[in-house]
């Protein structure tokens, strides 16, 4: 028994030494170049190590099987977001007062406000907007022929819909994605990719404290009620950077990348395009299928509250531990044959790409909504999708593409 568990009230986190004593440990570094590329490999042999495993490189406790990683994220009490939800102290320090890196009482007043505007009745009201938006773009794209597939086809909706939903001034938009994907690498260890984010994290946290105030904002915007919540007295004026930060890092990428994983998917699999094309109450499926096959966000980490023993493994209080939602989702022992993207899949559903519990993803109902859209206007307009091969975009948070070639074929007139 660990001296945290013995000596409860005295917390004793273990030296980096002791926790790969004591863990099984996986000395490959899961944040390098081949792993993002290729992370699938990696989790399946953490899965195997065991329920918790020790990774040297980034001195933390990572919890990949599925159940397991369920079980913390349906847990807030054991598995804090309050210390945040990064791997390295200066993100976190960064992260204070963010919605995403609060617990409740305090997450439940900020989700009440922040994802109001993003519950199903208020997104479904946006339905024939995005899908209007959605045919145009697919027609444009069918009549060209070839496009890339994220620039031309997955940043669409976001970049013009969402954007404008948040409602920030226009100054900056163009550097959002850069900002946003900036954002996400930040919340990794302190590596090359996290050097290289940290100067555009402070041109967006320039903008959002300079250029992002309750005047600049447009007027019944996400960003605009905001400000309300403090004019009203719900939060404290300052907390609102930090609130319209919730917003504006994860309402971009990751609905890019995976709609990019779907079109590429499509392409790659012309049984499972067939699929959809006859029978298209399959859509709803192959949008959770992919957020299960290709997440788009890796995982985030917690902070243990007390002593927790996971499937046998004891995990002393005040631990950092580092859930893998993607592994999760490939887990043999949850899903049958996980490596294959099947938009039958009756339990797709039940992936942890949008998390799980509390801080389950705020903005999952507006990215279904995005690649709905997206996926009937391909179905209803194109005939044939071939995809050429992406291009990886590195990131320490989220797995995408920066480019994916495209050629569509239309259906005859
Ligand atoms: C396919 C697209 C998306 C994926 C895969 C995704 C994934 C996730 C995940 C895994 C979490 C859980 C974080 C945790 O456990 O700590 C999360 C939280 C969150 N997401 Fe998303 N997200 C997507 C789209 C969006 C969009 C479009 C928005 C906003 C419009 C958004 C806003 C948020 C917010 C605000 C949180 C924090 C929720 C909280 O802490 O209560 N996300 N997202």
């Amino acid at each position: 028994m660990t001296a945290a568990v013995q000596d409860k009230g005295i917390e004793i986190v273990p030296e980096k030494s002791e926790l790969a004593e004591k863990y099984p440990t996986f000395s490959e570094d899961i944040y390098g170049e081949a792993s993002i590329a290729a992370p699938y490999g990696h989790y399946r042999a953490l899965r195997a190590l065991g329920p918790v495993v020790y990774l040297p490189a980034q001195d933390v406790l990572v919890v990949s099987r599925y159940k397991d990683v369920k079980a913390a994220l349906l847990d807030h009490r054991t598995f804090t977001s309050g210390e945040g939800i990064a791997l390295n102290g200066i993100a976190n320090a960064i992260g204070r007062g963010t919605m995403i890196a609060s617990d409740p009482p305090i997450h439940s007043t900020l989700r009440g406000i922040m994802g109001a505007p993003l519950l199903p009745k208020a997104v479904a009201e946006l339905k024939s907007q995005v899908a209007t938006a959605a045919q145009d773009l697919v027609r444009r794209l069918a009549s060209r022929g070839n496009f890339d597939g994220v620039a031309d086809f997955a940043r669409y909706l976001p970049v013009s819909i969402v954007s404008t939903l948040v409602g920030l001034p226009e100054a900056g938009r163009e550097n959002m994605l850069d900002w946003a994907a900036a954002a996400f690498d930040s919340l990794g260890p302190e590596n090359g990719r996290f050097s290289r984010a940290m100067p555009k994290l402070q041109q967006m946290l320039d903008y959002i404290l300079h250029s992002a105030g309750p005047t600049d904002v447009t007027p019944g915007s996400w960003a605009a009620r905001i400000y309300e919540a403090a004019e009203a007295g719900m939060i404290a004026r300052e907390q609102v950077p930090a609130l319209l930060l919730d917003y504006l890092a994860p309402s971009l990428d990751t609905t890019i990348f995976a709609t990019a994983h779907l079109l590429h998917q499509l392409g790659c699999q012309p049984e499972q395009w067939r699929l959809l094309k006859n029978d298209r109450s399959l859509i709803a499926n192959a949008i959770e299928e992919v957020i299960r096959f290709e997440p788009a966000l890796r995982g985030f980490a917690r902070v243990t509250s007390d002593a927790i023993v996971i499937d046998g493994t004891i995990v002393p209080a005040s631990s950092r531990v580092l859930l893998l939602y993607a592994s999760a989702n490939r887990d043999e022992d949850k899903f049958d044959d996980p490596d294959v993207f099947d938009v039958t899949r009756a339990d797709a559903k039940d992936h942890l790409g949008f998390g799980k519990g509390r801080h389950a993803c705020a903005g999952q109902h507006l990215a279904r909504l995005e690649m709905q859209c997206l996926l009937e206007a391909l179905v209803e307009e194109i005939a044939e999708i071939n995809v050429g091969d992406p291009t990886i975009q590195s990131n320490n948070i989220l797995r995408g593409f920066a480019s994916l070639p495209v050629e569509v074929r239309r259906h005859a007139a």
